[in-house]
C-alpha cells in the first residue's frame, strides 16, 4: 500500500497550492488531484451539500484511484465534511484537513492576542475555526470575516494589479481586522495573494496558510503510520469534473509547474 498515491481533493484548483506544497514535501509520493469544477464554488453552498459532494469524491479517491489517503485540500469541504470522513474512514484511510494543521501551529504560539481570519462565506458560517481557536487558545480573540469575492477575482486571475490591490485593500482596512496579530488565510486559493496581503500589512502580521504546514503534518502522518512510498510509481494526475480550457491556464499557475487537467466526471 506504500506506494499507493495520495489523493487531494477541492471544490476547483485552489487545492492546488496544497499539491504543490506536498509535492515539493514529498517528491516520491504520487498525487491524484480531483478538483470538483463541476460544483464550484462550495464556499456558497450549504454544508449538507458540499458534504454529499465530499464523500462521493473520497469514494472516487479511495475505490476507483486507490489511493492511501486523502487530503481535504479545500477549507470549506474541511468545515463541512471533515469529520464525518474521519469517522467513516477511521482506522481505514487517514483523512487530513486544512484546519486543524493551521490551529496546531498558531496554538504553539501563546503570545497571539487577535487573530484574524478571512474565508469563504461557508467556512465562516460554519464556526468550526472559531470554535477550534477558542479552545486550543481562549486567551485570543478571534475576529472573522468573510471575503467571498477574493476567490473568482484569484482565479480570474486578477493578482498584482489594480484590481487585486482595490479588493484586498477594501477586505483587510475593514474596522475588524485592525490590530491583529496573526491573519489566518483560511481557503485554499489564498496562498496566491500571500504576497500581497503581506504588502498591505507591511509584514507586520504574522500571516498563515495550509500549504507547507499541512505538507509537513501529512508526511508526521504517513510517518507515523508507516505509509509513506518507497519509491516514485508514476506520474501525478489532476482531474476536474467539469471541461472548461479556462481551467487549463490557471491550474499550472497554482500548481506552479506546467500541467494537464482529465476531464472525469464522476457525478455522471
Ligand atoms: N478553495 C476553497 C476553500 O479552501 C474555496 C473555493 C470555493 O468556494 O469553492 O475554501
Amino acid at each position: 500500500m506504500n506506494n499507493y498515491p495520495i489523493g487531494i481533493f477541492d471544490s476547483g484548483i485552489g487545492g492546488l497550492t496544497v499539491a504543490n506544497a506536498i509535492s515539493r514535501a514529498m517528491p516520491n509520493e504520487k498525487l491524484i488531484y480531483f478538483g470538483d469544477t463541476a460544483h464550484l464554488p462550495y464556499g456558497e453552498k450549504s454544508k449538507d451539500l458540499i458534504r454529499e459532494y465530499s464523500i462521493g469524491i473520497s469514494q472516487f479517491l479511495i475505490e476507483e484511484m486507490q489511493c492511501k489517503a486523502i487530503v481535504v485540500a479545500c477549507n470549506t469541504a474541511s468545515a463541512a465534511a471533515y469529520e464525518h470522513l474521519r469517522d467513516y474512514y477511521k482506522g481505514r484511510f487517514p483523512i487530513i484537513n486544512v484546519i486543524d494543521p493551521i490551529i496546531e501551529s498558531l496554538a504553539a504560539n501563546k503570545d497571539l492576542k487577535r487573530i484574524g481570519l478571512i474565508a469563504t462565506n461557508t467556512t465562516i458560517e460554519s464556526g468550526v475555526y472559531q470554535e477550534k481557536l477558542a479552545r486550543r487558545i481562549p486567551s485570543a480573540e478571534v475576529k472573522s470575516m468573510a471575503t467571498p469575492m477574493l476567490v473568482p477575482m484569484i482565479e480570474e486571475g486578477y493578482a498584482h494589479d489594480d484590481i487585486s490591490h482595490a479588493l484586498i485593500d477594501n477586505y483587510l482596512s475593514n474596522p475588524l481586522l485592525q490590530d491583529i496579530d496573526a491573519l489566518i488565510l483560511g481557503c485554499t486559493h489564498y496562498p496566491m495573494i500571500r504576497d500581497e496581503i503581506n504588502e498591505y500589512y507591511k509584514g507586520k502580521v504574522r500571516l498563515i496558510d495550509s500549504t507547507d504546514i499541512l505538507a509537513s503534518k501529512l508526511m508526521d502522518i504517513l510517518e507515523k503510520e508507516e505509509m509513506t512510498a518507497i519509491e516514485r510509481t508514476g506520474e501525478n494526475r489532476f482531474m476536474i469534473s467539469d471541461n472548461n480550457p479556462h481551467f487549463d491556464k490557471s491550474a499550472s499557475r497554482f500548481f506552479k509547474e506546467s500541467i494537464n487537467l482529465e476531464f472525469r466526471n464522476i457525478w455522471m
